[in-house]
């Protein structure tokens, strides 16, 4: 396998262009932590997190990238203790009302997030119905889980009358449904764990594991994370063109 080509003198917007870098995907794990090491509590780290992504989103969309997918509240997350499920809550709803600021990106809600309540379903849908067409794609995994988006998709083909299904026919009515799978999948804070976030998407991502904790995770983070990335070769369960060929 080829790794760690040094592409260190190359811009990473060409590094972009070049391997094919379309759709970055974070799993924004370590806000606890980040409190924690603060002795703040738990609410400031998702704070500082959300603020974070907010840089990283913006930062990856000015180096050439067209979608991005932000992992921030799993189907998992409301077992978590009322006062920080509803901290969650309300930096979901004050990012909705900032993000009217952005006007290039398309925003997607990935998941259930309407079944968090009336505010949030209506807040998120008027977000995507307001923002259709642009050019910039950010998908924000609310209420998701990987497995239930699959049977989501699958239950929506059985409504349609169909007996056998296909991989598009799946991939057609998943949440992400006409966005690219993700190339490239970054998990911060030190966890070597998908979580149930885009199992089907995930088949031949590029995977990054950073001990970074999230609200620590920087843009020259994100360009360490393109090198990487331009540095692996991408197979696809094929062969690379010079074993093909017999060449070198
Ligand atoms: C995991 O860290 C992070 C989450 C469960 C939430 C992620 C949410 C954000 C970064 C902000 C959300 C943005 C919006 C728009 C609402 P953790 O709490 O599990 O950290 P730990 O593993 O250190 O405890």
């Amino acid at each position: 396998m080829e790794t760690n080509r040094d592409f260190s003198g190359i811009p990473v917007e060409t590094l972009v262009k070049q391997s094919g870098l379309r759709h970055i995907a974070f799993i924004m794990d370590g806000n606890g932590r980040w409190a924690k090491k603060r002795m703040l509590p738990r609410e400031a780290g998702h704070k500082a997190g959300a603020d974070n992504f907010k840089t990283i989103v913006r930062y990856c969309k000015k180096i050439g990238m067209e979608c991005c997918t932000v992992y921030a509240f799993s189907t998992e997350n409301i077992k978590r203790p009322r006062r920080e499920v509803e901290a969650l809550f309300r930096l979901l709803i004050s990012f909705i009302e900032e993000a009217a600021e952005e006007d290039d990106i398309e925003f997607r809600f990935i998941g259930e997030p309407g079944e968090l309540g009336e505010t949030i379903g209506q807040r998120t849908k008027q977000l995507e119905d307001s923002t259709r067409g642009r050019p910039y794609r950010l998908n924000i995994a609310f209420n998701y889980g990987g497995r239930a988006e699959i049977v989501h998709a699958v239950n929506r083909l059985m409504a349609e009358g169909k007996t056998s299904v296909t991989e598009d026919d799946i991939s057609a009515n998943l949440y992400t449904a006409g966005r690219p799978e993700p190339d490239l999948i970054v998990r911060t804070g030190a966890e070597m764990r998908i979580s149930n976030f885009l199992l089907w998407q995930a088949a031949y991502a590029e995977l990054i594991f950073s001990d970074i904790l999230w609200p620590d995770y920087s843009t020259s983070d994100v360009d360490a994370a393109v090198r990487e990335f331009a540095s692996r070769s991408r197979r696809f369960g094929g062969l690379d063109k010079a074993d093909q060929t017999g060449g070198t």
